[in-house]
């Protein structure tokens, strides 16, 4: 019975109508289990990221065994559907191999060739087919130091400038991204990444690109929008391209009644992505995953939370309806 509205126009085609690509997170399971996470994938994003399947620890779980099939489903179904590819991540301190903890432990000599191979096998399986990569993941500290990990503490802060030229030198035709999260607007650690870029653009590193998370919330993590604006202005006054690489909007964070806070997330998503799109640097928008059935975020915080654009009966929600205010507005 039809509803009177209008058809909905899907995200991707609002994103192309302005140069920005709109990608989601995929979780490999319910792509390969739901007709309906398929459908609604690829119908509303132009772009794909794996949430966990391309990073170091489930690609190389022992040293020199690797394991592409997740991620390869993944970049195939991106591929067959016109989507871009975000690789996700070639370093990181999270989902290492207990391997690479071993040779941090007891072999810091080894784990230099041991991060440059994985760099360069996993950018040579995937040439041509990654159109951004997280070369390096939140390598800055909440405070703005650089974050205690173990790459910082076997090999000194020059890994992050190392694995940057790895990267480029496996693919020089790959543009090379720095992502992190709580670096969204303006703030000691926005600054201290601002002032990282800086440095290894300097150094002439081979960086293209700052992604930003934005796991944001309502209340205390609403991000205000025109800080977000004034940084990625700043960093694209690098000559860097800026993408939000992973959105999701808690709503366990905000304090109005529950009823309210969904009309209270739509504004947030819509406020903060007319933000990112007033500024040319901003090239890419990500959600990290799409429909509630699928978050990452009840299992992190260990409350129910409804994040994400689709509800878990993929039904668009007001957040849906925000971004899509959000692509149309005029730039
Ligand atoms: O694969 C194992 C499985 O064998 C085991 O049975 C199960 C139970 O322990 O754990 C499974 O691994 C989980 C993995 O996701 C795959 O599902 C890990 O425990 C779990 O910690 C891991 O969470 C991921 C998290 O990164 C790890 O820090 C989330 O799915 C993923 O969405 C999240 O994504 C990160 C980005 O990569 C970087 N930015 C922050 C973002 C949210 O933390």
């Amino acid at each position: 019975m039809p509803t009177g509205r209008p058809p909905l126009v899907p995200l991707r085609a609002l994103g192309a109508a302005r140069g920005v690509t709109v990608g989601a997170a995929v979780n490999g399971r319910p792509l390969g289990a739901d007709a309906t996470y398929r459908e609604v994938l690829a119908r509303e994003f132009g772009a794909v990221t794996c949430t966990n399947a391309m990073k170091f620890g489930p690609l190389q779980p022992e040293r020199g065994r690797f394991d592409f099939a997740p991620a390869d489903e993944i970049v195939a179904f991106g591929r067959d559907h016109g989507m871009a590819v975000r690789g996700h991540t070639l370093v990181w301190h999270r989902q290492n191999p207990e391997w690479i903890a071993a040779l941090a432990e007891r072999e810091t000599a080894a784990l230099w060739p041991a991060l440059r191979a994985h760099i360069q096998a996993v950018m040579e399986h995937y040439r041509g087919q990654v159109a951004a990569w997280d070369v390096v993941n939140e390598a800055v500290a909440d405070d703005g130091s650089p974050r205690d990990t173990l790459w910082l503490r076997a090999l000194g802060a020059g890994y992050v400038a190392h694995a940057f030229r790895w990267a480029h030198e496996a693919d020089p035709g790959a543009p090379l991204f720095y992502n992190d999260y709580g670096a969204d607007g303006l703030g000691p650690k926005a600054d201290a990444v601002h002032a990282l870029l800086c440095d290894l653009l300097d150094q002439g590193v081979p960086v293209h690109g700052v992604g930003l998370q934005m796991h944001v919330g309502l209340g205390r993590l609403t991000p205000d929008p025109d800080a977000v604006a004034a940084h990625m202005r700043r960093l694209g006054a690098l000559g860097l391209e800026v993408h939000v690489t992973e959105m999701d909007v808690r709503l366990q964070t905000g304090s109005g009644p529950l009823a309210e806070r969904p009309a209270e997330q739509a504004r947030v998503y819509e406020r903060t992505l007319a933000a990112c799109l007033s500024e040319r640097a901003c090239t890419s928008v990500t959600f990290w995953g799409f429909t509630d059935r699928h978050s990452w975020i009840p299992s992190f915080t260990g409350q129910d939370d409804a994040p994400l654009l689709f509800d878990p009966q993929y039904q668009p929600k007001p957040a849906y309806h925000a971004v899509a205010r959000a692509l149309s507005s005029q730039v």
